[in-house]
């Protein structure tokens, strides 16, 4: 399986956000989009009218930590490739309507899982959805200490033959992403990894180097 980088603009100048990706996107696979409500998460962070200028060919995941996601997709959906939300909202009955609600707006759809999380929630419904995003950090906030411990989840679902795209987000950098590849994982976000050094093109070389 391909491995993908994935930054996060999380911990990007929004002064000059466009100006970022543009360095960046040569370089990267996707871009990564947090979306927060501050309910959810104890953090606000940017919202539709901001998706809606960024100028990049690269396809987006959208990772929305909200309290209701499918209220909210369809204002992401026409800019976005794909849209994840947290599964531990839900009972397995409305897990099921919130992906399909997500997918008839034309976008693919993936789960989410904080690390306390178990994969239980998301075994059901492992054949509805395109990809599932494993967190490595409590969501929230960009720039916290990756947690190996969610590794396990990932080994898991690869084992039982879960063969799409699994995300892992948080604290991903270049000491800690080939752990993560060992495990089954291969679409890396990295925020501050990227966003944060003096220069984001050879953070992400030095990123894909240690793959
Ligand atoms: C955290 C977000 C992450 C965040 C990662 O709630 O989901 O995508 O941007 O940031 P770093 O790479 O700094 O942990
Ligand atoms: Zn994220």
């Amino acid at each position: 399986m391909k491995n993908n980088l994935s930054p996060s603009i999380l911990s990007a100048d929004f002064g000059k956000l466009n100006e970022e990706i543009r360095k960046i996107e040569k370089h990267s696979d996707s871009l990564h989009l947090d979306i927060m409500d501050g309910h959810f998460v104890p953090n606000i962070s940017y919202g539709s009218p901001i998706v809606k200028d960024i100028k990049t060919k690269l396809p987006m995941d959208c990772h929305l930590m909200i309290t209701d996601p499918l209220k909210y997709a369809k204002d992401f959906a026409p800019y976005v490739n794909r849209i994840f939300f947290h599964a531990e909202l839900f009972d397995r009955r409305r897990l099921r309507s919130t992906i399909n609600g997500i997918k008839k707006l034309g976008v693919e759809c993936g789960l989410a899982l904080n690390p306390d999380k178990s994969i239980d929630i998301i075994r059901p419904v492992l054949k509805d959805i395109d990809a599932v995003l494993i967190m490595s950090v409590y969501a929230g906030f960009g720039g916290q200490k990756f947690m190996p411990e969610v590794l396990g989840k990932i080994h898991v679902l690869r084992a039982i033959g879960f063969r799409k795209d699994i995300l892992i987000d948080g604290g991903i950098n270049k000491e800690t992403i080939f752990e993560a590849a060992s495990a089954g994982a291969n679409v890396f976000i990295a925020g501050s990894a990227i966003f944060s050094a003096r220069d984001s093109v050879k953070a992400i070389k030095e990123l894909r180097d240690a793959l």
